[in-house]
């Protein structure tokens, strides 16, 4: 048994965390809106008005904050009118994601329905690569304008009387790639298009996202900060996916790796750290009062799909190695409140890093869930001070990510990952002695221990004892593990 010291200081006090940083994303890919969210009110399968009853609890008891829709790439492709109206009349689309064909039963009204039965904020991507100002201007006009016009008629026509409330607005999604392919110059310019009619009706008032660089492409933040500036974005976006082997071509399997190939998989999501700092380096200088926030809007493990399985659907198990690689990035971004504003993992069900997994009736909730569930603690508290004297796991992989955040009530919460795969750790803590009351939780396992239909519950959270006696508060971490303190 090795001993760590961890250093809090409640009184430095940083930033905000934003509840938005627990957010997720759903795309139409593969199984994630239909089958994953949605299954249609004639379903067998347990459902509210044809939502999976057990995603819409999972996602109440994670209290999501922010879900993005419709994508992604898709986002670049979709044409909302096309999914509002009688659904039997509704014009199909074939999904790009494997050419599919959808009867576009989920759309605009059974997205933001969806939302409400959770009681998260909608986050729409817009389509800038094959859309037009018009029919994003119309798309804003419908959903969010209470007064009379051709499109709240058409909105009232299809069942909804009262406009909806729409904060979160992207304005395309990975411009510099499969949402066409843009210079940063020429994306600024459309973004100022179409971010000038995006009109606020009815007390609505947007927070807009615009699409930001793809990892490490730091001219297109430049750029963007640059041409677009302060006052004319909320947001800036960043996509990052964890690739465990480095090469797209054979990112590796998301059950059979070795040890070498665990902690590369963590190298790799460490960058997360560099990449948010040196972007929010360059956004600085634009914007010193840190206006704009960073959106992370996708992020995740991306592994070769599950053998057997559609390659262009994303489909991938979950294990321990994803709840560190959950637990690394949201702690990341905890520390970067000060400019990280919202981050969505990808994604919600059924794609890539996910959340949860269904098949048939069953619903599992992914290792990566648990994580979720434990963090959740931090939303909307204040960053607070922690130093802990690490040492390394592996070339270039510190044993320990943590975090610690104050809330209202004074109490102090503690997250951490202890991604050794050899060394059990007690961690001694300084900073909090007056603490009266102590309590803690774990999720732990063998790396590649996972939560499938046959075992749901391999994975799941446990109380974990934490010592707090005359000053001293301590609690011991096995190896490939996670866990929350709460000290009070
Ligand atoms: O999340 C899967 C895909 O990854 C998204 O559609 C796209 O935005 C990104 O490249």
């Amino acid at each position: 048994m090795k001993n760590v010291k961890l250093t809090l200081n409640p009184r430095d006090r940083k930033s905000k965390i934003n509840k938005e940083i627990y957010s997720n994303f759903s795309e139409h890919l593969g199984r994630c809106i239909y089958d994953g969210i949605y299954v249609g009110e004639n379903s067998d399968i347990p459902n509210i008005e044809g939502y999976r009853k057990d995603v819409v609890e999972a996602f109440r008891q994670l209290k999501l904050p922010v879900l993005r829709w419709p994508g992604g790439c898709f986002a670049d492709e979709y044409h909302w009118k096309d999914g509002v109206g009688d659904k039997s009349q509704r014009k199909g689309v074939v999904n790009n994601w494997g050419h599919v064909s959808e009867d576009n039963s989920f759309g605009t009204h059974e997205f933001l329905r969806f939302c409400e039965l959770v009681g998260c904020q909608p986050y729409i991507s817009a389509n800038v690569g094959s859309g037009t100002v018009r029919e994003l201007m119309e798309w804003i006009e419908y959903i969010t304008f209470d007064g009379t016009s051709p499109m709240t008629e058409l909105r009232r026509k299809n069942g909804r009387q009262n406009a909806w409330k729409l904060k979160y607005l992207g304005i395309g999604n990975e411009s510099w790639g499969c949402g066409g392919n843009m210079t940063p110059e020429y994306y600024c310019d459309n973004y100022k298009r179409y971010a000038t009619f995006c009109r606020e009706y009815s007390g609505n008032s947007f927070y807009k996202i615009a699409c930001g660089p793809n990892a490490d492409d730091y001219n297109w933040t430049e750029v963007c900060m640059k041409k677009i500036g302060p006052w004319q974005m909320n947001g800036l976006s960043m996509h990052y996916y964890t690739v465990p082997t480095c090469n797209w071509d054979h990112k590796g399997s998301s059950t059979e790796f070795d040890s070498d190939e665990y902690y590369s998989t963590l190298r790799c999501t460490l960058r997360m750290e560099e990449l948010v700092t040196r972007h929010s380096a360059i956004m600085d200088r634009y914007d010193p009062q840190h206006r704009v926030g960073l959106v992370v809007d996708e992020w995740g493990c991306w592994y070769d799909v599950e053998p057997g399985t559609d390659p262009s659907f994303l489909y991938q198990l979950n294990t321990m190695r994803d709840a560190i690689v959950a637990a690394i990035n949201l702690n990341i971004f905890n520390s970067h409140s000060d400019r990280v504003y919202m981050a969505n993992i990808a994604q919600a069900v059924n794609v890539l890093q996910s959340v949860l997994l269904t098949e048939g009736a069953v619903t599992v909730k992914t290792p990566t869930f648990h994580v979720f569930d434990m963090f959740k603690e931090h939303m909307e508290n204040t960053l607070i001070y922690s130093h802990i004297e690490n040492e390394q796991a592996a070339e270039g992989v510190p044993t320990f990510s943590q975090s610690a955040s104050v809330n209202d009530r004074g109490e102090i919460v503690v997250t951490l990952a202890n991604c050794s795969l050899e060394n059990e750790y007690t961690v001694n803590i300084t900073g909090a002695e007056n603490a009266a009351k102590a309590s803690g939780c774990i999720l732990t396992g063998e790396v590649h221990a996972k939560n499938d239909f046959d075992t749901p519950d391999n994975v799941h959270n446990a109380s974990l004892e934490v010592k707090c006696e005359n000053g001293e508060v301590s609690a011991t971490l096995p190896p490939c593990s996670v866990v929350r303190i709460i000290l009070g």
